[in-house]
């Protein structure tokens, strides 16, 4: 079926795709993943001097990662401006080529593709930015914004077959299809964001990566471009991975969690475990951090993120969080921790994990 038929029917997808309810959170490896990723690195290096640059260190954006995406599922990663969540995603999508470490999409090693097999593979990946403003050509009609990927890849040929298809696009995202010759100035800060969204499905891509999609957005706002990612996910089956700094944003997007810290995921796991019973003190303190109606759980979530990340181009020895963590011990600047099983639904990286006791005490609010 061509996708203009598919775009007749009122799906921008010329297939039925599964359900997101189908793939049920069991943890990492089971399932059919569409992603892996294995001990992924990515160093930035540092040089000095004008005419011959030396490199001087590495900024260790991310050091060593692994996670898997399964087909339908989306999966979050949380963590503090810096700690490595879009270099991760720009690896996973292929803008950036990895140190070392592998990426596999669809079964397909990508890692170091290059030219039109590259080219053929990011058809099937799209991305969502944060910023909807600068995202977009302000010299090109919402109609050319979103057609342009059609127009690539030669598809819906013909000026009214592509209009139409647009146009439907524009209405699966919740945009008047009337306003196609309208220039991105002319939409709200939601709207826009509606505009990528569309953008991104047009190619009918099997993986979606929105890289802290509301962040830029006003609160009032948020919720709905959440909802439409929702809704998008699944009606389509998208596969999603979905980055944001604040965990209380995923918390009703996403199968499963991945909490980075300094090119490190820390914790990995189901929703329901991770928000009720965090085991890593950073997911603690960052759960704990959230905005709560008992101002003297809040207070305590602050004190315990106080102080400064550490540069990444100097992380810590060992485990990487023992500079601010309140559980810390020698062991700790001594041995890295290994991400595994804690017996309690989620994979942390801890040599003293936390205690249901402690979680109590930090103010975890784990309902809703
Ligand atoms: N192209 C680059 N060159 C050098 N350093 C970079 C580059 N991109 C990102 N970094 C650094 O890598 C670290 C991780 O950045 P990033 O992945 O953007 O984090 P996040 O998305 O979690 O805020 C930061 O210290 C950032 O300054
Ligand atoms: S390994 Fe030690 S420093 Fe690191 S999070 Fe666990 S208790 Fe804290
Ligand atoms: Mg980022």
């Amino acid at each position: 079926m061509s996708a203009s038929a598919a775009a007749d029917r009122g799906s921008p997808f010329g297939e039925e795709r599964q359900p997101s309810s189908t793939a049920r959170p069991d943890g990492d490896g089971a399932g059919d993943p569409l992603v892996q990723v294995r001990d992924l690195v990515k160093h930035f290096p540092i040089t000095q001097g004008v005419v011959f640059q030396r490199k001087v260190g590495a900024v260790q954006a991310v050091d060593g990662v692994s996670f898997d995406v399964k087909r339908g599922e989306t999966l979050g990663i949380v963590g503090e401006t810096g700690c490595g969540k879009s270099t991760t995603a720009r690896l996973v999508m292929r803008l950036l080529e990895a140190t070392s470490g592998e990426v596999r999409f669809d079964g397909q090693d990508i890692t170091h593709l290059k030219g039109a097999r590259l080219k053929a593979v990011r058809r099937d990946m799209q991305m969502i930015f944060q910023d909807p403003y600068s995202s977009l050509n302000p010299r090109k009609t919402v109609g050319s914004i979103i057609g342009e990927a059609f127009a690539v890849h030669r598809l819906e040929r013909g000026k009214e077959v592509r209009r139409r298809a647009v146009q439907t696009l524009m209405e699966t995202v919740g945009l008047n299809p009337e306003h196609y010759n309208r220039y991105p100035h002319e939409f709200s800060g939601g709207q826009r964001q509606r505009i990528g969204v569309a953008r991104a499905l047009a190619l009918k891509p099997k993986l979606l990566i929105a890289d802290e999609p509301v962040s830029a957005l006003d609160v009032s706002i948020q919720a709905q471009v959440l909802n439409l990612l929702r809704d998008m996910q699944r009606q389509f089956g998208l596969t999603l991975i979905f980055i944001a700094h604040d965990l209380s944003v995923v918390r009703h997007m996403c199968d499963r969690v991945a909490v980075m810290y300094l090119g490190k995921i820390v914790e990995i796991g189901p929703g329901d475990p991770l928000y009720g019973f965090p085991r890593h003190p950073y997911t603690g303190a960052l759960l704990a951090a959230v905005p709560v109606a008992d101002p003297s759980a809040s207070a305590e979530g602050r004190r315990l993120l106080s102080g400064d990340v550490p540069s990444p181009a100097n992380p810590p020895s060992a485990c990487r969080f023992h500079t601010r963590c309140p559980k810390a011990q020698e062991l700790c600047s001594i041995e890295e921790p290994l991400l595994e099983d804690k017996g309690t639904g989620t994979r942390a990286a801890c040599h003293y994990p936390l205690t249901r006791e402690e979680v109590t005490e930090m103010g975890v609010r784990s309902a809703g």
